[in-house]
């Protein structure tokens, strides 16, 4: 997602456009919802497929970056609605609106690289910044509540747990002995102290990602409540669906894929529990089918254009219509 400028106002290069027109094949009339609005990019091709008589609704809980797609989504055709919030309260949004139910429905989640690439937002462990990485600056806690204030256990699970990082427990022993001395107000000091702590841990002549990237991730999904959202997102999407209407979630790494295809799973009338199969309560009502057997993922083409685009994963299901 590379930042370019047209007049004033910044826009990116949304990851896997053409497969989200492809298989969600927004046209003329369909209320299309975007529930991670970004600077509009994905939204101005599909406001512009389902007008004139079509209702496009966007939703983005960075305030910011909310102001910035409408002013690029201005010359866009169309009715639409743009709102400040979590994708997680969609089915509310719908129905204030007395739509209730959309025939399109897209996420593309995690952060853009405008966020990402702005220092003082604190997403970025090479842009010295305020340790923040809050979406939404109105409320929550920052990165840096999180790192001065927690307890060095709690830390380390939270780092394993949203970071994937098997050096959880040596991270979080040196930022709480560190803390200890001055607390953490950088992007920087952060990255620089996790570098520290990680010393030593690669073997001659392996190479590894920047040494702070899962604590950041983990210190990101942490603050904004990533995978509570989408969760609860997940449990109720079929009925924010039209019969027929179609769900396109790109995701950007393993734990939010695992909650897609568990949830689409789950749709399918398939088990998704562990219980052995006489005490299995899955409720195994068909609500969808797949489009999308395995994850659609970017072509390399778009990963040569545009490098970020490399861990994508496409998955689109269609709510049938005999419920
Ligand atoms: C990868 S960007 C989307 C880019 C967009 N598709 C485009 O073409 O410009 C993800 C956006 O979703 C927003 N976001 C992430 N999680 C959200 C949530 N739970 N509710 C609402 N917005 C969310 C972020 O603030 C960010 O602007």
């Amino acid at each position: 997602m590379m930042i370019t400028m047209q007049g004033k106002s910044p826009v990116h290069q949304p990851v896997l456009l053409r497969e989200m027109m492809e298989y969600l094949v927004p046209q003329n009339g369909d209320v299309f919802v975007d529930g991670t609005l970004g600077m509009g990019g994905a939204a101005s091709l599909a406001s512009e497929a389902i007008a004139p008589q079509g209702f496009f609704i966007g939703l983005d809980k960075d305030a910011e970056s909310l102001d910035i797609a409408r002013n690029n989504l201005k010359k866009v055709a169309g009715k639409k609605e743009l709102v400040h919030t979590d994708f997680r309260d969609m089915k509310s949004v719908l129905d204030e609106l007395e739509i209730h139910q959309a025939d399109k429905i897209f996420l593309d989640l995690g952060i853009s690289s405008f966020q990402l690439d702005q220092d003082t937002r604190g997403f970025s462990f090479d842009k010295e910044g305020p340790l923040d990485m809050r979406m939404d600056r109105s409320s929550g806690l920052t990165a840096a509540d999180v790192v001065n204030k927690f307890p060095e256990k709690e830390l380390a699970d939270l780092i394993y747990l949203y970071g994937e990082e098997r050096y959880s427990r040596r991270i979080a022993k040196r930022l709480v002995s560190l803390r200890d001395e001055k607390a953490f107000e950088t992007t920087r000091e952060l990255a620089e102290a996790v570098k520290g702590s990680l010393r030593g841990t690669v073997k001659p002549g392996h190479t590894r990602i920047h040494p702070a990237t899962r604590t950041f991730q983990a210190l990101r999904i942490y603050v904004n409540h990533e995978l509570e959202s989408l969760e609860i997102f997940l449990q109720g999407f079929v009925e924010c669906l039209k019969p027929g209407g179609r769900i396109g979630i790109i995701s950007f790494h393993s734990l939010e894929d695992r909650l897609v295809k568990t949830a689409f799973r789950r749709e399918v009338g398939q088990c998704v529990c562990d219980a052995p199969v006489e005490l299995c309560k899955c409720p195994k009502k068909v609500n969808i089918r797949l489009i999308t057997r395995k994850p659609v993922i970017p072509a390399e083409d778009e990963i040569f254009d545009n490098p970020r685009s490399r861990s994508a994963k496409f998955r689109v299901a269609e709510r049938v219509k005999s419920i």
